[in-house]
């Protein structure tokens, strides 16, 4: 039976792949298609998720627009990764799939309540929507089976020299995440690190010959000139399709159990997962954390579920 999930994103270059992912693998089941302000602002992130949808003809997973900023303190939104758009680089259509009218809190929280079996969040952008829906609705936490998340680090940032993006864009919501006793795994930087988009990768969207392949391989390329000139790296790592493949299959995603606390008050660590592998400390276990990807047979299924969703030859 496929595990039935929703993705809570800020599309997003890697946003837009995990999507494409989790709609397609015939292991998930994706119940509904979130936004949240991270990337872009609130509007440009849930614009993007309706391109997203209408160019890979997804139709009937309800999308629904959430929080348009961060618990505490203001948005800052990561243009200089992902551009003026939050999707810079293909010429995307007007999206002819619309949302719905109902805030994704509220909205995740009913399909919780109604759906038969626990349903598995895949948060890939800064929690605040997850942080309001448990908090707001207490009685979400024994409907979630697990929240598989992109997000924080064993290791370095990216948006800080200690923080990663999502965590460090609302440092307040992944402490409420973090601590809600609710089962997790963490996807952080140390792993999706491991999944890097060479251009032989991008040859193989290319290559499928159809309209959501080339674009797909237009997002990885505007993905690369900005890792290129950001951080010197020549292949850039497709982070958040690393949370969804995990609940695909959890052989591809290697996680060890630890402790992560959520830095909220360092002056130079703010939005820092401080990751206890070796479960030195003392502190409770209260996470997976993913150390390793099987990067071949990742890709093998990220382009094979662009393949199923087809679409018009290029
Ligand atoms: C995360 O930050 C965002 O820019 C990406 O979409 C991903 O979710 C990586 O740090
Ligand atoms: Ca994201």
């Amino acid at each position: 039976m496929p595990v039935p999930i929703i993705i809570d994103c800020d599309p997003g270059h890697d946003d837009a792949l995990a999507i494409m992912l989790a709609a397609a693998d015939p292991a998930v089941d994706l119940l509904a298609i979130t936004t949240v302000a991270g990337n872009q602002t609130l509007d440009k992130t849930t614009l993007n998720a309706r391109r997203v949808c209408t160019l890979a003809g997804i139709t009937g997973v309800p999308i629904a627009a959430g929080c348009d900023r961060p618990l505490v303190q203001p948005l800052a939104v990561a243009d200089d990764v992902h551009g003026v758009s939050g999707l810079d680089g293909p010429r995307f259509a007007e999206p002819t799939v619309d949302t719905v009218d109902e805030h994704a809190v509220d909205l995740i929280h009913r399909i919780l309540l109604a759906h038969p079996e626990p349903v598995t969040l895949v948060p890939t952008a800064p929690l605040t929507n997850i942080a309001l829906l448990l908090t707001r609705y207490p009685d979400s936490a024994s409907r979630i089976r697990e929240i598989v998340l992109m997000g924080g680090s064993t290791g370095r940032g990216n948006r800080t020299p200690a923080a990663e993006f999502n965590i460090c864009t609302d440092p307040e919501a992944a402490d409420i995440v973090f601590r809600s006793g609710v089962p997790l795994t963490m996807c952080g930087l140390n792993v999706t690190h491991q999944a890097l988009a060479t251009p032989e990768i991008r040859a193989r969207f290319e290559g499928l010959g159809t309209e959501i392949g080339l674009v797909c391989a237009e997002l990885l390329a505007y993905f690369a000139s900005t890792y290129q000139r950001l951080w010197g790296m020549p292949h850039p790592p497709l982070h958040d399709p690393v949370a969804v493949a995990r609940v695909i299959d959890p052989t591809l995603v290697g996680v060890v159990d630890a402790n992560v606390t959520v830095e909220l008050h360092g002056r130079y660590t703010r939005g820092a997962t401080v990751v206890d592998l070796h479960q030195y400390v003392g502190r409770p276990v209260n996470a997976r954390v993913a150390t390793t990807l099987d990067a071949e047979r990742f890709w093998d299924r990220m382009v094979t579920a662009v393949a199923t969703l087809g679409g018009r030859t290029a």
